[in-house]
């Protein structure tokens, strides 16, 4: 019967962090492996599944330094969105960001939209595919 409930309880966690994943949409870029300076890569921006249309889609590189702590973002973009556009697909040059030594990055965007009269940020980590 714990054991019954234990399953119960992953299997809700499970779905409330995939609709929390899809919250603000679904992002894939490509190619995969590390994200390294002056790469370009291909970012996939989907709104489908997102809860509220969003008015702006920021992709930015966040990340880590090989000691564990934060490393800047950086932005890649910043784009308008429209009222019922649903894909946002572009290249994307990543900044030359070797000088800041031994950092891994993953792709993000920032989702900005309207709720309730407020403007709100989402964000949604990109996968690779
Ligand atoms: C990205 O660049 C590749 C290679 O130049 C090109 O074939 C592709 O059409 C570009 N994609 C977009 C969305 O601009």
């Amino acid at each position: 019967m714990r054991f019954f409930s234990a399953l119960v309880t992953a299997a809700s966690v499970a779905l409330v962090s995939a609709q929390e994943a899809l919250r603000f949409g679904i992002l894939h870029y490509s190619p995969t492996g590390p994200l390294t300076p002056n790469e370009v890569i291909t970012v996939n921006y989907n709104s489908t599944p997102a809860f509220n249309q969003p008015l702006f889609v920021d992709f930015y590189l966040a990340g880590k330094f090989s000691n564990g702590n934060a490393a800047p973002n950086l932005l890649l973009s910043r784009n308008t969105y429209g009222a019922s556009q649903t894909l946002l697909v572009q290249n994307e040059t990543l900044p030359d960001f070797t000088f800041l030594g031994d950092v891994t990055y993953v792709v993000w965007a920032s989702v900005i939209y309207s709720q309730d009269g407020l403007t709100e940020i989402g964000g949604v980590e990109g996968l690779d595919v």
